[in-house]
Order: structure tokens, then C-alpha cells, then sequence
């Protein structure tokens, strides 16, 4: 597997915002303190930190060993949660789960795939849960002054093979063609505030614009990218108005089969 997000980890991990409190919670009831959650595409444990408080174990899973890195040294402390090198592709080598999330992860999968392995892997309740950016997500903070430097910098965004921009096809169109057709999304907006540190902080959580793709530029662009943006916005202030999407995808239920 490439390295999508070489070197971004630490950054990925303090500036990336969390899904927030409602979200996390709404995943916690629908999985229920009983379950172990599969945790796939876990990053540095954005989602799998906070939900292993209210569930009995989370397997949370990468093919990034410094975003396991990440994730281990952030959870200290924290018992209940697995570390485990994998990927979309390996799933029958890790242990049994009762549920899986994918947090803003499932776009780097093939997720037909996914789909199916999954419904031969989990139970009869087993619910595909998905969270991440709503249909409308918002601009990236300072993302208009960004676009210049990044065209200097020829590291233009990229978007992820089998991404809703890169195939047309949403995810909701994907889980309802898929086993897990019975859908349900709860959709929460929040504003979130950055000064100018997480503004670069977070160009460089980005896998187009990660510390890795930009090698022995990456302290020339992170200097062009505080020029343009603190000419764009003397304030150092930003704001954005976020939307978080919790899809929670079960099978369905015919007559008769319950
Ligand atoms: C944008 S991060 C998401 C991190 C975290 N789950 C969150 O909600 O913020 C995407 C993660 O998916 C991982 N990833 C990429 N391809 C994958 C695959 N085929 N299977 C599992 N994880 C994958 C990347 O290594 C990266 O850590």
C-alpha cells in the first residue's frame, strides 16, 4: 500500500477536529457497552479514543504504523482498545467484532468489496456505521488563499479512487445497493474556530499536502502558506461552520426472516 499520509500523523492527530461529543455518542448507543467495534481506517484514534469509553473493546485498525504510533501514545492509559496494523483487505486475520465504523476512511476503500466481506464477517445485527463530513462540509479554513500556494507548490488536492467526487458514486448509493441497505443518517453542524498555527497544522494533515509528498519543500510551502494566509486574513482567525454525518447501515429486515 502507498503511503497516502506519510509524515502527516502528529498533525493529523492535533489538528484534525474530532467528529465531536454528539456523534461519538450516537455511535456508543447504537453499538451498545457490550460490543467490540472494529475501528477500520483509524488514524490516530480520532474515533476509537472516545468510543472506548462506552463500549467493551475497540479493534482499531490502520496500514499506517505512525498513525498507530499516534493513536497508541495519545490512548495511554486507555486498556479496552487493540492497535492493529491492516487493512481494508485483511480483514478475516483480525479478531471477531460485533460492529464496524470508518471514519472518514471508507473513501480509500474499495468499498463494494468492504460490503460484502463484511456481511459474511458480521453478525446478524452487525451494523456498518460511517462517519465523517455531511453533503455540505463547509470550506477548509483559509482554503481560497491556500489554492494559489498549493498550485505553486504543484501539490494540488487529490481525490481518493473510489471517493463520492472520483467515482459519482455516494456512499449512501454504495451501503444501499450493498447488504446494509437499511439506512440512517443524523447529521450535526458545529463552528469551529482555528488560529493561524492550526490552519498550517492542518495543510499538512491533508495526504495532497502531507509532510512526505512535499519533501525538502515542506518548510518553503508551510512559509508561503502563512504569507497568503495572513495576507488573505490580517486577523488570524478563521471560522468554519462544519457538518458531521453518523450513517448507520444494517441489513434489512424482510418478513418473516426476523
Ligand atoms: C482521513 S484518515 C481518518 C482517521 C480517523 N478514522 C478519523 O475519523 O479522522 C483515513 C485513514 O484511513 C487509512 N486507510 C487508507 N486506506 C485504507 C484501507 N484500505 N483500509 C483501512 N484503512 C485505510 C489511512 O491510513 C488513514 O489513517
Amino acid at each position: 500500500m502507498t503511503d497516502l499520509f506519510g509524515g502527516a500523523a502528529p498533525y493529523y492527530a492535533k489538528y484534525r477536529a474530532g467528529h465531536g461529543e454528539p456523534a461519538i455518542e450516537r455511535l456508543a448507543m447504537t453499538f451498545g457497552q457490550d460490543s467490540t467495534v472494529l475501528d477500520l481506517g483509524c488514524g490516530p484514534g480520532t474515533v476509537a479514543i472516545p468510543l472506548a469509553r462506552r463500549v467493551r473493546e475497540v479493534l482499531a485498525v490502520d496500514p499506517d504504523e505512525e498513525m498507530l504510533a499516534e493513536g497508541r501514545r495519545l490512548a495511554a492509559g486507555v486498556a479496552n482498545i487493540r492497535w492493529l496494523p491492516g487493512d481494508s483487505t485483511r480483514l478475516r486475520e483480525l479478531p471477531a467484532f460485533d460492529h464496524i465504523v470508518m471514519g472518514r476512511s471508507f473513501h480509500w476503500m474499495d468499498r463494494r468489496a468492504v460490503l460484502a466481506e463484511l456481511d459474511e464477517l458480521l453478525p446478524a445485527d452487525g451494523v456498518v456505521a460511517l462517519v465523517g463530513p455531511g453533503r455540505d462540509p463547509g470550506e477548509e479554513p483559509g482554503e481560497e488563499a491556500m489554492r494559489p500556494v498549493r498550485d505553486e507548490f504543484e501539490v494540488n488536492t487529490f481525490t481518493a479512487a473510489n471517493s463520492y467526487q472520483a467515482t459519482g458514486e455516494h456512499p449512501h448509493d454504495v451501503l444501499a445497493g450493498s447488504p446494509f441497505a437499511d439506512l440512517e443518517s443524523t447529521t450535526y453542524e458545529r463552528r469551529l474556530t482555528y488560529d493561524l498555527d492550526a490552519v498550517l497544522g492542518l495543510q499538512l494533515s491533508y495526504s495532497y499536502t502531507s509532510p512526505a509528498r512535499l519533501g525538502d519543500r515542506l518548510e518553503a510551502f508551510t512559509e508561503a502558506a502563512r504569507k497568503a494566509l495572513l495576507a488573505s486574513n490580517p486577523s488570524g482567525r478563521w471560522e468554519q461552520v462544519t457538518s458531521t454525518e453518523v450513517l448507520v447501515a444494517r441489513r434489512k429486515v424482510t418478513p418473516g426472516s426476523a
